[in-house]
């Protein structure tokens, strides 16, 4: 129990290093492993269009032809899907920017310029994500390109809006994801 506490003011004092230490600081009982490196993934700072990009990827992920989508369990209304959450077309935006999780309250499917604490990057991005298991549910673990993952890293980074990403620039050191 001391050592707990020890630890949690050690960490707390870290956080005010840096954004991302303040993070880890928050979520250290959390933080998600077996995660997916987006390093190389250039960052896209604008031009992410929520309606073709990011709901284009809700409603069919594959690269190659075939057809799958999120929104094959994810479906309308809410209380009929997967994980009770509804990501189809016109409602999805609202459903998890700033939208407690349905099985872990504590976490948000999307903090705005925080895609290191939104549930929906950690589920898309590792296997261990802060609740349940990797999406989409029983694909193979990276059926999500790494670039698919880094499109709802940097939209989720640039403020996650409802329309489209206008370039906001996040310094010279941009962490992406999370360490391996
Ligand atoms: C084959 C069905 C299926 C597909 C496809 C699927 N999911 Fe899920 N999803 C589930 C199930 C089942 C759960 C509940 C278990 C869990 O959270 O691990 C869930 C849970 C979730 C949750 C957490 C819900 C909560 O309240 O915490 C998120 C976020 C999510 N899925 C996002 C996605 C995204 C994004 C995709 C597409 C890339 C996707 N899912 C594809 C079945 C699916």
């Amino acid at each position: 129990m001391r050592a707990g506490i020890l630890r949690a003011v050690v960490l707390a004092a870290a956080g005010t290093g840096s954004a991302l230490a303040g993070s880890f600081a928050i979520y250290a009982q959390t933080t998600p492993s077996g995660c997916t490196s987006i390093a190389d993934v250039p960052p896209q700072y604008s031009g992410i269009q929520y309606g073709a990009g990011i709901q284009g990827l809700f409603d069919n992920f594959l690269t190659n032809g075939g057809m799958a989508g999120c929104v094959d369990c994810h479906t309308s209304p809410a209380s009929g899907a997967s994980g009770h959450l509804d990501l189809t077309d016109g409602v999805s935006w609202a459903h998890l920017v700033n939208v407690s999780s349905h099985e872990d309250p504590a976490i948000k499917y999307v903090v705005p310029n925080h895609p290191e604490q939104s549930l929906l990057f950690q589920k898309v991005n590792c296997d261990v994500p802060a609740t349940g298991v990797r999406m989409p549910y029983q694909f193979p673990p990276d059926t999500l390109s790494a670039e698919q993952q880094a499109m709802i890293y940097d939209w989720i980074a640039e403020g996650a809006p409802v329309d489209v990403t206008d370039g906001i620039f996040r310094g010279t050191f941009d962490i992406r994801g999370f360490a391996q």
